[in-house]
């Protein structure tokens, strides 16, 4: 593939700036209300998992809506380079010709996945349930990330770790085993990651893999899995808690997939529409799968007014127009049982609690501080740059909210897109502008964050 898909890169970075080179700080400031309608890009996790079941199928499978974003990219080049024929037919449409369960080549070079944790730790997985030697590495955010917790399973299954950085962290090497073993994997975490590379890994064993969880996480690896024909099985465990069980070596067969438009995106539109005065936004086609939908159930009981107009299954998921108009905002308190579903949501949902009028407190959020960076942190550094009052009680986030914010302050990314886009969207509302110190990092899942943002009514400055 590799040709097509670097072209695809090359635009790619055009358009955001890219993040391999110097930080290009951004500022955004208040302007009129927010008002339209936008499309935001493909689910993130969904375009993971599509390259990746693309490649272990033998066959042709063609992908429409995937997420051209940076993390989505380096999956792809890993799956050409694990042999896969990967190949852009046009904006956000891709082919993969695969090489079936246990059909992969070692790859030459090592597998860089730059920001990429989904891609990354998915992909330990797949190398795990082949018997091949393959090199894991990315960028400084990425090789600071616990690995350990893929890892674990891994080597019960019979995956050796060749070569770990200290702590188990990236770069890794791993070699699959001839004989795996199928396990029962109980995750410490409810975590799709782990739960992903486990079944992943579980395709290429004899017999039965399972994974429990105490929590239900995002499930679009149980459904792709059945999406392609594999035996896959899932059963409620516990209060909240699901157990999937996977046959191992499937053939699995090539099946369309068009990508929804993804949540965690969405909810920056989201916010941003709810914080504005005046605004009313119409956001086409979000995935409403029930696993990711934490952020709506807590805005709305915020009494955010959020309309979900014509909800459709589209390629195997639920969907609906978001139709957000301005509200006033009431504090809450998000139960810790609700966090797997709006993980990546929490660092937007602080904004919108700065906003809001009264406390909410937001629970049990120890994972937020092994994302790609250390989101407790950011957001409060970013809170206290913003003028808004907040405190941290173990794992809890508690925000003073007084219905408007300051701003004026500068907030520190650490790399994170999330961070970037969430205080950009803060500074839409508060009373001076807000800055960040880098927005390149935006390109990881949404490209066009800045066009369509402004597209909308909203003001962001960038020095590039
Ligand atoms: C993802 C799972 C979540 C999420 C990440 C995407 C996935 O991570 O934060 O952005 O696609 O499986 P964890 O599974 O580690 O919570």
């Amino acid at each position: 593939m590799s040709t097509t898909a670097s072209v695809s890169v090359a635009e790619d970075a055009a358009v955001s700036g890219g993040h391999a080179g110097t930080p290009v700080p951004a500022l955004s400031r208040r302007a009129g209300a927010l008002k339209g309608e936008i499309v935001v890009p493909g689910d993130k996790s969904v375009s993971h998992r599509a390259l990746i079941f693309g490649t272990l199928t033998v066959g042709e499978t063609q992908i429409s809506g995937l997420l051209e974003g940076e993390d989505v990219l380096n999956t792809a080049r890993a799956c050409a380079a694990l042999g896969a024929q990967v190949e852009r037919v046009g904006p956000g449409a891709w082919r993969v010709h695969g090489v079936g369960v246990g059909g992969l080549s070692a790859p030459t070079d090592p597998l860089d996945f730059g920001n990429a944790g989904t891609g990354s730790r998915l992909m330990m997985g797949v190398v795990g349930g082949n018997p091949i030697t393959a090199t894991f590495d990315g960028d400084a955010s990425l090789r600071g990330r616990p690995m350990r917790r893929i890892l674990d399973p891994l080597e019960r299954m019979g995956v050796q770790v060749v070569a770990a950085a200290e702590g188990g962290r990236l770069p890794i090497t791993l070699k699959g085993p001839r004989d795996l073993n199928p396990i029962t994997y109980e995750s410490p975490v409810a975590s799709a990651q782990i739960k992903s590379a486990v079944l992943l890994a579980g395709l290429g064993a004899p017999g039965e893999t399972s994974v429990i969880e105490n929590e239900a996480s995002r499930d679009h690896t149980e459904r792709m899995l059945a999406h392609f024909g594999a035996d896959v099985r899932v059963e409620p465990y516990g209060e909240h808690g699901r157990k999937v069980t996977l046959k191992g070596r499937p053939e699995l067969k090539p099946a369309p997939i068009s990508v929804p438009a993804d949540p965690s995106s969405a909810a920056f539109p989201l916010v941003a529409a709810l914080i504005v005065p005046g605004s009313d936004v119409t956001i086409k086609g979000v995935m409403t799968n029930p696993l990711r939908t934490g952020l709506l159930i807590t805005l709305k009981e915020m009494g955010a007014s959020i309309e979900l107009v014509d909800e459709r299954v589209e390629g195997g998921e639920s969907v609906a127009d978001l139709r957000v108009r301005a509200s006033s905002l009431t504090g809450v308190d998000v139960p810790a049982a609700r966090a797997p579903s709006m993980i990546d949501e929490y660092p937007v949902l602080a904004v919108a609690a700065a906003f809001a009028t009264g406390t909410t407190r937001m629970r049990g959020l120890s994972e937020l501080r092994v994302k790609e960076s250390d989101r407790l942190a950011a957001v409060t550094a970013g809170l206290e740059a913003a003028g808004v009052a907040y405190h941290v009680e173990g794992d809890d986030l508690i925000v003073e909210g007084k219905g408007h914010a300051p701003g004026g302050g500068t907030v520190k990314t650490h790399m994170d897109h999330r961070i970037a886009m969430s205080f950009l969207v803060m500074g839409f509302a508060t009373d001076k502008p807000m800055k960040i110190d880098d927005i390149s990092f935006v390109a990881t899942s949404f490209p066009a964050f800045v066009p369509l943002m402004t597209a909308i009514g909203a003001v962001i400055e960038t020095a590039a």
